[in-house]
Parts: structure tokens; C-alpha cells; sequence
């Protein structure tokens, strides 16, 4: 047995041993909310991913944009791969990002697509070695409104971490994971989520997110638009924004992929430890 696949064999063993199956998921539209606000330079957007350890079959796929009403054109887009994106540490996940556009007053839409895998047993393997052919994306779509107008409340991301932060989801019912045998074909995830006919109830109001939680994610998207190269953004901005955090995170795509040729043994030892160690972390 090769290195690399006796590493991505303790890999499963690990993963299978941490997330128990069936789960249920949620995703969650946390903010902007159903309310009326004043234009502003820094809209959160705000989505969050319940469960998030049973997420990871699912390699979820972000798709939102902001559309002025009732035209329905466009004033602000983007797109979040997540299949390596959710850190399953924190549970619930909470994925954000910010809009600048939104300073004409008007009724608006955000909608947003979440594409995710269904996988299905190949029925000529014993090992449930799945390629291409057994490999499949879904995805739904929805949208919720809001307004600005001037005079308004002003945005704070904060002041929404009440009883009830989030008043949209969806929730997914992953039967079980199968073990994917050409990685590549699946983002270099080695595991493909099942899911079944019927999807459970989306339970948003159960979501919880606190003040302080609310204000750490408001203060990374005002560092984040502070430090833009061009900021449209003209609210108040941190003393020093902090350059260290985001350096050190893209390390675990795959330590065994630069495994096969000169490293030395102790190298490949620590290589495996810090990547079970990753894995293994939720
Ligand atoms: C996609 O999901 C919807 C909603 O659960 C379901 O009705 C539909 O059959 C699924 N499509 C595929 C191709 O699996
Ligand atoms: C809230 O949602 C309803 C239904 O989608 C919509 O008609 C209304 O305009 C929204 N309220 C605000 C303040 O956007
Ligand atoms: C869209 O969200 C609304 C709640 O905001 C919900 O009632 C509706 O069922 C959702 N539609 C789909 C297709 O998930
Ligand atoms: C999820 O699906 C499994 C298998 O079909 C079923 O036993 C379980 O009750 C479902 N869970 C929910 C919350 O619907
Ligand atoms: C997942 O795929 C199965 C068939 O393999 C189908 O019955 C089910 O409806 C699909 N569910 C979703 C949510 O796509
Ligand atoms: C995941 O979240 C934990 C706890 O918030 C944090 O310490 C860690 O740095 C995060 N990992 C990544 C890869 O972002």
C-alpha cells in the first residue's frame, strides 16, 4: 500500500469514526434580513452552515446575488466554493461576505443558489469505489427581500443576533457517505454524501448566534473593506488592519498530493500526523 493511500484510508477510518450518518444539515440566510435599511457601503451577507462536519460530503457550492426589484437586474454578485471552505470546528459554520452596492434606495432581492452532491452506490463495487458516473450535484434556489431607504436603521449585524438570528433555510438528510475512489473528480474529497428522497423541515429560528459571535463577523468584514484595493466602503475603519490571519489557512489541501517523491520519512510522518490531525479535528 502506498503512503499516500494508507493516509487517506486512516482519513476515512477517522472521518467515518467522527460523523455518524443519517444527519441533518442546515443552511441558513442569517442576513440581511426581512427589515428596511439605510443605504450602506458594507452589507453583510450572512449564511450559515449547521452541522457543519456533515456537510463535508456534501461539498457545497455558493451562488448569491443581489437583484434591485421590480426590474429583477443585477447589483452585485459572487460565488463561494465550499468544498474546502467549512471549517468543522466551528459548528454552526458561518460563511459571510459583503455587498457595497447597496446604496440606492429601492426593494431588493437576495437570492441565493446552494448547490450540494448526491451520491449514489455503483452497484458493480464491493468498495464502494465511486467515479464520475455516480457522482451528482442538486441544487436549490430561493431568495429573500429587503429594502433601503434613507432614514432607515442602519445596518448592525450585531442587533440580529436576537432569539431567532435567521429566518430562511434549508435542511438536507444525509443517509450516509460513500467513499469516492477518483478524488479528482470530486474536488479531491474523498467522501460523497447520500441524501435522501425527502428533506426535513428547515428549523432557522433554532440557529443561534451570539452578540459576540455577530460582532467578530462585523468587525473581519470592516477589516475586509478596509484593507480593499479600491473601497467603495466609507464607514469608520480599525486603527491597523491585521494582515496575519488568513495566511496560514491553506495548508490542509492535501499534504499527500506532494508526498510521492523526495520528502524523507520523518517529513512524511509529521505530513501524516498534521493531516489526520485535520481531519480528525472535527
Ligand atoms: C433535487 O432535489 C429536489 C428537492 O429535494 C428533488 O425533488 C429532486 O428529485 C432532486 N433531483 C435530483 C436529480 O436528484
Ligand atoms: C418582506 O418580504 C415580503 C415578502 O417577500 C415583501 O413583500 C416585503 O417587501 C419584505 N419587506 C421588506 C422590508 O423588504
Ligand atoms: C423559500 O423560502 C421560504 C421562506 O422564506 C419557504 O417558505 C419556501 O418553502 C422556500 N422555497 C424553497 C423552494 O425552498
Ligand atoms: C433521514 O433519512 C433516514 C433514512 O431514510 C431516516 O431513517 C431518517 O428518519 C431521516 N431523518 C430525518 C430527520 O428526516
Ligand atoms: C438524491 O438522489 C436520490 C437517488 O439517488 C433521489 O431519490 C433523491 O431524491 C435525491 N435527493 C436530493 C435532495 O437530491
Ligand atoms: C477554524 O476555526 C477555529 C475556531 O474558530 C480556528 O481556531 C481555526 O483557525 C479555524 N481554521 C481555519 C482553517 O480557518
Amino acid at each position: 500500500m502506498h503512503l499516500p493511500s494508507l493516509l487517506q484510508a486512516l482519513a476515512w477510518a477517522c472521518s467515518a469514526v467522527a460523523q455518524t450518518y443519517p444527519a441533518t444539515v442546515e443552511f441558513d440566510v442569517v442576513f440581511p434580513r426581512n427589515e428596511t435599511y439605510a443605504p450602506t457601503t458594507l452589507m453583510p451577507l450572512v449564511f450559515a452552515f449547521r452541522n457543519s462536519p456533515a456537510w463535508i460530503p456534501l461539498i457545497p457550492l455558493l451562488e448569491w446575488s443581489i437583484r434591485i426589484l421590480p426590474t429583477g437586474e443585477f447589483v452585485d454578485y459572487g460565488a463561494t466554493d465550499l468544498a474546502w471552505g467549512i471549517n468543522t470546528t466551528t459548528d454552526p459554520y458561518f460563511k459571510f461576505v459583503s455587498s457595497q452596492a447597496l446604496t440606492v434606495e429601492g426593494n431588493y432581492m437576495l437570492v441565493w443558489t446552494l448547490a450540494y452532491g448526491n451520491c449514489t452506490a455503483d452497484p458493480y463495487s464491493d468498495f464502494e469505489i465511486l467515479d464520475i458516473d455516480y457522482l451528482h450535484v442538486n441544487d436549490t434556489t430561493n431568495h429573500t427581500s429587503f429594502s433601503i431607504a434613507k432614514g432607515a436603521q442602519a445596518v448592525d449585524l450585531a442587533a440580529a443576533s436576537s432569539s431567532c438570528p435567521a429566518q430562511q433555510g434549508m435542511a438536507l438528510n444525509v443517509t450516509t457517505a460513500l467513499k469516492v475512489g477518483v478524488t479528482e473528480e470530486w474536488k479531491r474529497r474523498d467522501v460523497c454524501g447520500v441524501l435522501a428522497h425527502q428533506q426535513p423541515s428547515p428549523k432557522p429560528c433554532a440557529l443561534q448566534l451570539d452578540t459576540a459571535a455577530a460582532s467578530s463577523i462585523a468587525a473581519a468584514l470592516t477589516a475586509s473593506a478596509c484593507s480593499a484595493p479600491h473601497p467603495r466602503y466609507t464607514g469608520p475603519c480599525p486603527p491597523k488592519p491585521t494582515q496575519s490571519t488568513s495566511a496560514g489557512t491553506r495548508t490542509r489541501g492535501f499534504a499527500t498530493a506532494r508526498l510521492t517523491s523526495s520528502a524523507g520519512i520523518a517529513v512524511l510522518i509529521i505530513h501524516a500526523l498534521v493531516f489526520i490531525g485535520l481531519v480528525c479535528s472535527f
